[in-house]
C-alpha cells in the first residue's frame, strides 16, 4: 500500500493549488493555478479578485490533482485545507470545496496553518532532525520558529513591521519594477555589486524580532534624492544593496538562534527562500557553523497545496479533524 495518502487545498492568496502526498514525503501530484497575470496590472494582489479566480479554478485544480496521481476518491485518507492565516475571501473557497469534497465522498477534513505548510515543504528533500531552527520569509511573515518536534511550533523572533517579501515588492515598485518585485530586485541584485550603505535593523541587544521599515524609508529617500538631484541612482545597485541588507540582518540572526537553540537542522521557507543571494549566503553561514541546512527547491518555496498536504498528513496523524464548521481564520497564530 502507499500509506497516507493526502488530498491538500491551497487558496490563502493568489495561487488556487491542490495536491495529493504519500506519507508526507513523497509528492504523487502538485497543481499551481497562478492569477499572478491578473493581478500584475494593479501592481498587487487584489483580493476580491483573488476570490473570483479561486471559485473558478478550484474544482479543476483538485480533479487535476487526483488524476495526476492517479487516485480515486476513495484512496484519499484526509482532506487538508489551509484554515488560515490569507486573504479571508480567497480562504474561505479552499475551505468550502474542503468541506464539501469531505462531506460528498466522507473523507475527514484537516485543518492546516499556511506556515506550518511553508514549513513542511522541506519534508520533501529530508527527514526533520530536531530539535531544529525554521526561518519563515514569504508576502506576509517574517518568522523564526524553534520546532522540538513535529507539529510543535514555538515562536522565537518576527518582524515588527513589514514582512521581508512585502519589503521586496516595496522596493520593486519604488523603482518600477513589476509585481511581484522579489524575482525582479533577485535578478538585478545578480548584476551588480552592492555598493549604497542602507541600515540594518538590529533592534535590541538578544532580539530575534525583525523589522523593514526602516530600510523600505531608507530605500524611498535614497531613490527620491538622487532623483531630485537629476542624477538618478543605477536600479541594480539599489536592489543589490537593499537586498545585501535583508539577508545580512537574516542570516545573522537565524544563526544567532541555530546556536542558542542548539538546533540538528535550519529550514528556510517561504516565497523568498527562492531568492539566490539569501540560499548562498545562508549555505554559507550554515557550512561554516555545521548545521544541517534544508531548503525547498525553488517551486515549493512559494504557495502550493503539496506542502498544505505535508504538514495536513502530521496533523492527521496526530488526530487532528476539522468539524463542518470549519471558518477561515485570516490571522491566525501558529
Ligand atoms: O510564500 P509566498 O509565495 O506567498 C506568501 O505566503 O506570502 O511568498 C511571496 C513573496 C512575495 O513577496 C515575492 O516577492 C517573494 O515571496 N519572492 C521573492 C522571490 N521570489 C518570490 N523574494 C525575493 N527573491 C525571490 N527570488
Ligand atoms: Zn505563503
Amino acid at each position: 500500500s502507499e500509506g497516507t495518502i493526502i488530498l491538500g487545498i491551497e487558496t490563502s492568496c493568489d495561487e488556487t493549488a491542490a495536491a495529493v502526498v504519500a506519507d508526507g514525503r513523497r509528492i504523487l501530484s502538485n497543481i499551481v493555478a497562478s492569477q499572478i497575470k491578473s493581478h500584475k496590472r494593479f501592481g498587487g494582489v487584489v483580493p476580491e479578485i483573488a476570490s473570483r479566480h479561486h471559485v473558478e479554478q478550484i474544482t479543476m485544480v483538485c480533479e487535476a490533482a487526483l488524476e495526476e496521481a492517479n487516485m480515486d476518491w476513495q484512496d484519499i485518507d484526509g482532506i487538508a485545507v489551509t484554515e488560515g492565516p490569507g486573504l479571508v475571501g480567497a480562504l474561505l473557497v479552499g475551505i468550502s470545496a474542503a468541506k464539501a469534497l469531505a462531506f460528498a465522498h466522507q473523507i475527514p477534513l484537516i485543518p492546516v496553518h499556511h506556515i506550518a505548510g511553508h514549513i513542511y515543504a522541506n519534508r520533501f528533500s529530508a527527514e526533520f532532525q530536531f530539535p531544529l531552527v525554521a526561518l519563515i520569509v514569504s508576502g506576509g511573515h517574517t518568522e523564526l520558529i524553534q520546532m522540538p518536534g513535529h507539529g510543535q511550533y514555538e515562536l522565537i523572533g518576527e518582524t515588527r513591521d513589514d514582512a521581508a517579501g512585502e519589503a521586496f515588492d516595496k522596493v520593486a515598485r519604488i523603482l518600477g519594477l513589476p509585481y511581484p518585485g522579489g524575482p525582479e530586485i533577485d535578478r538585478l541584485s545578480a548584476e551588480t555589486e552592492p555598493t549604497l550603505s542602507f541600515p540594518r535593523a538590529w533592534l535590541e541587544e538578544g532580539s530575534f524580532d525583525f523589522s523593514f521599515s526602516g530600510l523600505k524609508s531608507a530605500v524611498t529617500n535614497a531613490v527620491h534624492n538622487a532623483e531630485q538631484r537629476g542624477a538618478a541612482l543605477e536600479k541594480a545597485d539599489v536592489a543589490a544593496s537593499f537586498q545585501q541588507s535583508v539577508i545580512d540582518v537574516l542570516v545573522t540572526k537565524t544563526m544567532r538562534a541555530v546556536k542558542e537553540y542548539k538546533a540538528k537542522q535550519l529550514l528556510v521557507a517561504g516565497g523568498v527562500a527562492a531568492n539566490r543571494g539569501l540560499r548562498q549566503a545562508i549555505t554559507q553561514a550554515a557550512q561554516n557553523a555545521g548545521v544541517e541546512l534544508i531548503i525547498p527547491p525553488i517551486h515549493l518555496c512559494t504557495d502550493n497545496a503539496a506542502m498544505i498536504a505535508a504538514a495536513g498528513t502530521i496533523n492527521f496523524l496526530a488526530g487532528e479533524r476539522a468539524a463542518m464548521d470549519l471558518n477561515a481564520h485570516p490571522g491566525l497564530e501558529l
